[in-house]
């Protein structure tokens, strides 16, 4: 349980922890690769040690030393099958990646994670995994893990993906590496883009067209060096924390700014942040910058379409951003808020509105009326929040605790470990600390 009260002046310089679906494909490809891959920066969280732990239980030996990841693979057709159930932990990236992968194994498996994520939906894999020829089941028959895979050889297809996610993607494109010919997949929105990106660097033949990607099956991948960059969703926390704190300034530095990621930055300067990039590079085939946020006056928005892929896990906090902007903030085409960690729309809503936030819940989104008033920030009070063990959901409210009146309460607050094990030492660092 964390208890936080209203700040002013937030300052410094932070360092935001790896990100989280760089660091998953790290170690799934390494293990799938001839030779040592090394990942510096891989997120310590609990999401990404379900990874390591599936891999670890399917003969692969990885290693911590020096601050780096050693993943030592075996190659392609090197996983021997787990002793048990495979654990998956809360991370639906875990699950529904190594689906794509354990597909092609000549070896069956079963998943299974928390109640979260057992009762996430599955079948948007199942289908197409299906469609190449895979036997795989929901052991329940409910479309949700525990997954039953028995692996065979599979049959290249083109899909058609319903949905923009770059977990189904990359879970097709996965099993396409045990494919007997070009394996494509076409998403209705272009979704974050790691999975192609890191797969050319690891030797595979995958090609980008618009919403289009294909893979060719590998003879090999090779082992890599991967430099994995701050992770833009957990830097999200801060830039709002810095931009409706009154008085606030703070330097996030080494930062991935992947466009497929970066929704959130367009979404601010159309809300009058001051944010500014600095040091913009490329490290590791992705792009990366350091962020400059200073308080601002922020004016709402409407935020739809395209972009929604880009930000779609900095709703929570792009929600509360908007209760401290003048006029109205519409969000919407954000159905898959419904099925993450939690149904987003409903805790996000619930919660802000005990917070004495005006925000109606849509099918697919919010509208967000700020009470912001001339130079007066939105009046928001403190209150219990149940943030049902997500961690995007905790660290949205401890951030809204910083800007509210009495004392907010996060009961769950241990659920930042997911993805952010250091968070709240780093909001303290923050009252504390000069630029
Ligand atoms: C992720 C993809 C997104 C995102 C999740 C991580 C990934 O999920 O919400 O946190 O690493 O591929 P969807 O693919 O379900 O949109």
């Amino acid at each position: 349980m964390k208890t936080l009260t209203r700040k002013t002046g937030l300052r410094g310089t932070i360092r935001v922890p790896g990100d989280k679906s760089i660091s998953h494909r790290a170690v799934m490809f390494g293990a799938l690769a001839e030779g040592t891959t090394t990942i510096h920066g891989f997120l310590k969280g609990a999401d990404c040690l379900s990874t390591i732990g599936c891999f670890r239980a399917m003969g692969i030996d990885i290693e911590e030393k020096n601050e780096q990841i050693y993943v030592h693979g075996k190659g392609l057709h090197g996983l021997s099958a787990p002793a048990g159930t495979l654990d998956v932990g809360n991370s639906g990236t875990t699950t529904r990646l190594i689906s794509g992968i354990l597909a092609g194994q000549p070896f069956s498996t079963e998943l299974s994670g928390d109640a979260s994520l057992n009762s996430r939906p599955m079948n948007r894999i199942i289908t197409p995994l299906t469609m190449m020829g895979a036997e795989i089941m929901s052991k329940h028959g409910n479309g949700c893990a525990p997954l039953l895979i028995h692996g065979r050889p599979l049959s290249a297809i083109h899909y058609d993906s319903p949905v923009a996610s770059a977990q189904v993607k990359s879970c097709v494109l996965l099993a396409g590496l045990y494919a007997n010919g070009e394996t494509s997949v076409t998403e209705p929105a272009l979704s974050r883009d790691h999975t192609e990106r890191m797969l050319r660097a690891f030797g595979a033949d995958v090609r980008s067209e618009g919403n289009t990607c294909t893979i060719t099956p590998p003879e090999t991948l090779h082992g890599q060096h991967i430099e994995v960059p701050g992770d833009i969703s957990s830097a999200a926390f801060f830039v709002v924390a810095a931009l409706i704190t009154p008085n606030s300034e703070i330097l996030i530095r080494n930062v991935g700014i992947n466009p497929t990621r970066a929704g959130i930055l367009e979404v601010c300067r159309a809300m009058n942040a001051d944010l500014t990039l600095e040091n913009v590079r490329e490290a590791g085939g992705e792009p990366v910058a350091d962020i400059r946020v200073r308080t601002s006056r922020l004016r709402g928005t409407v935020i739809e379409g395209e972009i929604i892929p880009t930000l779609i896990d900095e709703l929570p906090v792009i929600a509360l951003m908007s209760c401290f902007a003048e006029g109205k903030t519409i969000i919407r085409d954000a159905h898959e808020l419904r099925v993450k960690e939690s149904d987003r729309i409903a805790i996000v809503s619930e919660n802000l509105t005990a917070m004495g936030a005006d925000v109606i819940p849509t099918d697919d989104g919010f509208i967000i009326n700020s009470r912001t008033t001339g130079e007066q920030p939105a009046a928001l009070h403190g209150a219990s929040i149940d943030c049902a063990m997500d961690h995007r959901i905790a660290m949205t409210f401890a951030i809204a605790g910083l800007n509210a009146d009495g004392e907010t309460v996060i009961t769950d607050s241990d659920c930042v470990d997911v993805s952010y094990p250091d968070f709240f030492q780093q909001i303290e660092s923050l009252y504390t600390q000069d630029l």
